[in-house]
């Protein structure tokens, strides 16, 4: 409560009446602090945590691009408000974490359950608008595609070396799936490599479009966790959508103004696929070998990477 309430007062100037912890995400920690008026969610990436330099690296990027969303785009009220610190920075930092403050969103995350027909219609208006920008008077350099995938080489390796590098129930998980792993990763290779050299047009992407980052308040839908913010293909945000069953109907709102001549681009698509599927491999296959975990917390990610790797058999080979 103390260095919550120091750091309201320091950075913001707010001086805080409560504070509660909310369900985080897996990277940070959060709490909704409260003063006399208004309600705000404090989001505390503890420096501790390895992913935490990566996490906030581009902080400094991607929220003033929100602000100038907010201010000049048709999203205001429908995306997350970072408040600025009183010497007009993006966040904030003592020895322990990051911060970012935000406007508190009273209402409910989407979560596990279905859209609504409403919900789809302002979702599709949402993304249709976020798209539209693709030149813009901030910066946008540092959040830019470049299609690397910078862990494939580590990945390689560890498949290569196998029993010698993981241990014996992780090689077995992997090796009765290694076959489509493997073309997995030379697929996606290939790709990157000849994305590289095209000329895709690009526009303002959320890249995690999922539906825990989608909240629904009194006003209506709400975008909100906007760390992945990047200037890219918008088959980025699309391959969220491709699957869904209301897809066609997305599509009829995306193309009715904006994008009227917008047709999919099916090697973007198929890279943003299989490069994310790649990612959630290595996330658990770093977890296994890295992360201190108890053997139910083992047990469940070994059962998140049997699932990963189960659903990648023939469906990426060219
Ligand atoms: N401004 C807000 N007001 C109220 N609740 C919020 C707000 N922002 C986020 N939340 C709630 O907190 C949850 C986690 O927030 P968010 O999606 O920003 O973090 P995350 O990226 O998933 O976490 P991490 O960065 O650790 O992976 C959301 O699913 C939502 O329920
Ligand atoms: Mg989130």
């Amino acid at each position: 409560m103390n260095q919550v309430k120091s750091i309201l007062k320091d950075f913001y100037d707010i001086d805080i009446s409560g504070v509660l912890p909310q369900q985080g995400g897996w990277a940070s920690l959060a709490y909704k602090v409260l003063n006399k008026n208004q309600s705000y969610f404090l989001k505390v990436y503890e420096k501790s945590r390895a992913s935490t330099p990566k996490l906030t690296a581009l902080i400094d990027q991607y929220v003033p691009i929100l602000v100038w969303l907010i201010n000049n785009s048709s999203l205001n009220g429908k995306i997350t408000v970072p408040l600025i610190t009183n010497s007009g920075e993006y966040k904030c930092e003592d020895e322990n974490a990051i911060y970012l403050l935000y406007d508190y969103i009273e209402g409910e995350t989407i979560g596990d359950r279905d859209l609504t027909d409403d919900q789809v219609h302002q979702f599709s208006k949402i993304i249709t608008e976020l798209h539209s920008y693709e030149d813009i008077p901030i910066g946008t350099d540092a959040i830019k595609e470049d299609f690397d995938v910078p862990f494939i080489q580590s990945l390689r390796q560890k498949l290569k070396n196998g029993r010698e590098d993981l241990q014996d129930d992780v090689w077995t998980i992997i090796n009765s799936c290694i076959s489509p792993l493997n073309n997995l990763i030379q697929t996606v290779e290939v790709l990157s490599q000849n994305l590289k050299n095209c000329d895709l047009r690009m526009a303002l992407c959320h890249t995690d479009l999922h539906y825990w980052n989608l909240m629904q308040s009194g006003q209506g839908l709400i975008l909100i966790d906007w760390e992945g913010l990047k200037l890219a293909p918008v088959e980025a945000d699309l391959m969220f959508l491709v699957d869904k069953p209301y897809f066609a109907e997305f599509l009829s709102v995306y193309q009715n103004t904006t994008h009227r001549n917008f047709e999919i681009n099916p090697h973007v698509l198929k890279f943003y696929q299989g490069r994310r599927r790649l990612e959630d491999i290595w996330e658990f296959i770093e977890q296994l070998l890295y992360d201190e975990q108890d053997e139910q917390e083992r047990y469940l990610t070994k059962n998140y990477l049997r699932k990963e790797l189960n659903s990648i058999g023939g469906n990426f080979k060219f």
